[in-house]
């Protein structure tokens, strides 16, 4: 068995501990637990953890803990004795790989999170916080997307499995708080992007696919790339380090049944932005348009006001700054083990 624990961190306290009015627990003291810790987004937000000077922070590796059986779940929680329960595992994948894993993203994704919030409950953790996702929302919510409005349809259908599956995260976490008093809460992160991202073009999300396609396609002089969709639907995308920003923050702060959205406000048609990397990469190919290839749902822009109001939060990292960022990265690293693929 790997117990994976840091020591302190050579990072100065952040800036999170000077925002005003927020009441914030003094993670530093806490055992705190991050399941899918090795993943994107776990690794900003360990990361994070550390720069606040966090000393016992956990990862539990799917392959030490297979977080879909119950009898691992007691053993990981025996082993790290946790106080908190940041939950971030669980299987994703864009629009191909929703597709191909209808099963298997429903399965996965409903039975880790119910069977550990039932053992962290019974286990006596402080505090839970469950990540959900966007594609919970129905396929035609009003946009922007409020959180009332979760359960006014069914999500959009390439996505449903998975959406429904990590909803079901948020009904649990209601009636614990309400039966058993439970500190669990509930946060619903936009698309995500940035570095560390799966840059894997059978299973990635729509923007580490696009900077992959134009990168590869300048660098073999190619003249055209080829993406899926018409270009015209749109979302919106919140920068990774920014989301793990809201989720420390929200650890740390908000005590409440009410699901909050974890966004950046900013939305844009997935045509603007395929045109935004391909400047931002300098290729200067032609971007095809397969229309026979899923768009998945029509619009998406979160209403991000309750996070404000809730637990200060506000993103701050601008798409195009962010985007550059991400593919500096992925330049840097496009041959290392991590982003080629399998
Ligand atoms: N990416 C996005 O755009 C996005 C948007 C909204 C919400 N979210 C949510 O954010 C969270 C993190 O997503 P991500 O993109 O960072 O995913 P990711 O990179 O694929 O990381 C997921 C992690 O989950 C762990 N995991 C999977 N199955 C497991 C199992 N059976 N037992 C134990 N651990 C298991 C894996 O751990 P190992 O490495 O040890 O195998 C993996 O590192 C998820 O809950 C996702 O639903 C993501």
């Amino acid at each position: 068995m790997v117990v994976e624990e840091q020591a302190t961190s050579p990072f100065t306290m952040s800036t999170l501990d000077k925002k005003e009015g927020v009441a914030f627990m003094n993670l530093s003291e806490k055992r705190i637990v991050v399941t899918g810790g090795a993943g994107f987004l776990g690794k900003h937000v360990v990361n994070q953890l550390y720069a606040r000077q966090c000393e016992h922070v956990f990862i539990p590796r799917s392959r030490d803990f297979d977080l879909r059986k119950e009898i691992d779940i007691k053993h990981m929680l025996q082993a790290f004795k946790p106080e908190i329960i940041i939950h971030l595992a669980a299987v994703v994948g864009g629009i191909g790989a929703n597709q191909k894993n209808p099963g298997k993203f429903f399965y996965d994704n409903l039975i880790m999170g119910t069977q550990l919030m039932e053992q962290a409950r019974l286990f006596g953790v402080e505090k839970f916080v469950a990540i959900g996702t966007i594609c919970s929302y129905p396929k035609f919510a009003a946009v922007p997307f409020r959180e009332d409005d979760l359960w006014s349809g069914y999500p959009e259908e390439t996505n449903a499995p998975y959406g429904m599956a990590k909803k079901m995260m948020l009904v649990q976490s209601q009636a614990y708080r309400e039966q058993y008093g439970l500190n669990s809460i509930y946060l619903l992160p936009v698309n995500l992007y940035g570095p560390h991202d799966n840059f894997d073009l059978e299973t990635s999300h729509v923007i580490p696919a696009i900077i992959r396609k134009c990168v590869e396609a300048k660098k073999r002089k190619e003249k055209e790339i080829v993406l899926w969709g018409t270009g015209n639907v749109t979302r919106e995308f919140i920068y990774v380090e920014d989301a793990a920003q809201a989720i420390i923050l929200a650890t740390g702060s908000y005590d409440g049944a009410d699901p909050i959205n974890i966004g950046s406000g900013e939305e844009t048609t997935i045509r603007q932005l395929a045109e935004t990397i391909q400047t931002l990469c300098d290729y200067d190919g032609d971007i095809v348009w397969d229309s026979n290839k899923p768009d998945g749902q029509p619009r998406r822009q979160l209403d991000t006001q309750r996070a404000k109001a809730a637990f200060s939060f506000e993103a701050s990292t601008p798409l195009a700054a962010g985007l550059q960022k991400t593919i500096a990265w992925y330049c840097r690293h496009a041959g290392d083990d991590e982003v080629k693929s399998p």
